[in-house]
């Protein structure tokens, strides 16, 4: 007996050693016969930068595309970079392999934020964090919110509507969903926390997108400030709900009722980080595609009259809006939810997304070096004819049938996908059945076009004027 287990264990360390070198040599040999993607890396340092930003960024794209194909390289912002062209590719590394890839952002966007947001993470601490958000934006969750959202909708468009005046549709629905961002992270507490909050976020933002330079009286520096400000703000509520040992339903609630198995809690810090990183993935996304609905529905009047006929049944049915929307209600608008998935896919307002490779990866015989960035190209793949024939004709029907796997990912794919998507979906019904049952508007610029904040917006915002039907 003795002899045999000897034996067996040696076999067992014989074969571990013999995989162990087949799969090395296998690996170099895998990185040997692997070649780069094709693609021009344009001048040393600045790389391929000024074009991508000299230009509209997504004909940028589609030209490297037809070019090259699925697959091509290119240097810009000082980094290497693999842009991936296909949903398989984007499926290889959002979803299949997600584990080789990180994310990846600037340090300096990473401070305004805060390190411990989620979607800095892999691994372990990601995927508790995740969970906690997930929960508190769930079905069950926010159908208890809709009586809330109606108000919050009601009375942004009464107050559109009563001043009379041109505004920027992008610009209000930035107020919108800043307050139920609010709501799903805080509950029900007092408005003067919103208003601090409000005002030292519209400074953090300015200075996302700045020069990063701790220079006094930059906007970077700026922000820098006004993000210190928010987090004593959140200390504050966090103290509150301590003292007065409130345990709420809402994301502020699980973060901190949180404990793994060790009996480990969160930090305020790491629960301050998250629930910036919430409001902050929550506001300029909705915002920007409910801008987009309405740029679409003023083009497309024949839309917009299917529309309001299906909202007004509903509005019928509720007794001309004296009794609330229900959950049910939501989920039956099939004319609203195609027209919002189409408004998802010719927007695309998140083009693309950006990973590094923490190995080596070789896909498709193409390799990937290790601490190159990839980007998967979100529009691209939504604008491509051999998944969404005609693509750039505003068309919902398309979507009365399923697109094809992987093809359509406006809230992403994969571990670090967007939690929020049920919720934005929600607000943006919410809001569309109040503004079409009750109001109308005129679209005011003589100009149309695109402007980049960073998301892509219609023309300052699309210039608006609302009345509220007699
Ligand atoms: C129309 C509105 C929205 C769009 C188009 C959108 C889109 C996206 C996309 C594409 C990602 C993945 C990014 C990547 O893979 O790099 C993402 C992540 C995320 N979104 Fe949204 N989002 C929207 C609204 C919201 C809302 C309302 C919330 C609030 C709960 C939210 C919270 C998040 C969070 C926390 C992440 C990071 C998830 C992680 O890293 O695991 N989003 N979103
Ligand atoms: C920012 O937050 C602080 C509280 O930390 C508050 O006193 C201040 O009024 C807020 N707004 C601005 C613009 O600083």
């Amino acid at each position: 007996m003795e002899i045999v287990s000897i034996l067996v264990n040696i076999i067992i360390f014989l074969s571990t050693l013999f995989s162990y070198f087949l799969i090395t040599k296998h690996k170099k040999s895998q990185r040997c016969i692997a070649k780069l993607p094709q693609g021009s890396m344009g001048w040393p340092y600045l790389g391929e930068t000024l074009q991508l930003y000299s230009q509209d960024p997504n004909l940028f794209f589609a030209s490297k595309q037809k070019r090259y194909g699925e697959i091509f390289k290119t240097y810009i912002l000082g980094c290497p970079c693999v842009m991936l062209a296909s949903p398989e590719a984007a499926r290889f590394v959002l979803v299949t392999h997600a584990h080789l890839f990180k994310p990846t952002y600037p340090k300096s966007k990473e401070k305004l934020i805060g390190p411990s947001a989620l979607f800095f993470h892999q691994g372990d601490y990601h995927t508790r964090v995740r969970k906690l958000v997930q929960t508190s934006v769930s079905p069950e969750a926010i159908r208890k919110l809709i009586p809330d959202i109606e108000t919050t909708a009601n009375s942004a468009l009464e107050s559109w509507a009563s001043g009379g005046q041109v505004i920027s549709v992008f610009q209000e629905m930035k107020k919108f969903s800043f307050n139920i961002g609010i709501l799903s992270v805080f509950g029900h507490w007092e408005s003067n926390y919103r208003e601090q909050l409000k005002e030292n976020y519209s400074i953090v933002e300015k200075g996302y997108n700045s020069f990063p330079t701790k220079i006094p009286g930059t906007a970077y520096s700026k922000a820098l400030s006004a993000r210190k400000r928010i987090r004593e703000i959140i200390s504050e509520i966090i103290c509150q709900r301590k003292e007065q040992r409130l345990t709420e339903k809402d994301l502020l609630g699980h973060l901190l009722n949180y404990k793994d198995e060790k009996g480990e809690t969160l930090t305020d810090e790491q629960i301050a980080d998250n629930v910036i990183g919430v409001l902050f993935a929550a506001q300029d996304t909705t915002a920007s595609v409910l801008t987009w609905i309405l740029n679409y529905l003023h083009d497309n009047q024949k839309l917009l009259e299917a529309i309001k006929a299906e909202q007004r049944a509903i509005y019928e049915a509720n007794e001309e809006g004296k009794k609330p929307l229900t959950w049910g209600q939501t989920r039956n608008m099939p004319v609203t939810y195609t027209v919002i998935l189409e408004s998802l896919r010719m927007s695309s307002i998140i083009s693309f997304t950006f990973r590094e490779a923490v190995v080596d990866v070789v896909y498709k015989g193409y390799l990937i070096p290790k601490g190159w960035k990839v980007m998967p190209l979100f529009r691209n793949i939504h604008h491509n004819p051999d998944f969404f024939p005609a693509p750039h004709n505003f068309d919902p029907s398309r979507f009365e049938v399923a697109p094809k796997p992987n093809t359509f990912m406006p809230f992403g794919n994969g571990v670090h996908s967007c939690p929020g998507h049920e919720l934005a979906k929600l607000n943006m019904l919410v809001l569309i059945y109040h503004l079409v049952t009750k109001f109308r508007w005129e679209v005011m610029g003589s100009e149309s076009g695109i402007q980049y904040s960073p998301f892509p917006v219609p023309l300052q915002g699309l210039p608006t004027k609302f009345w509220r039907n007699e």
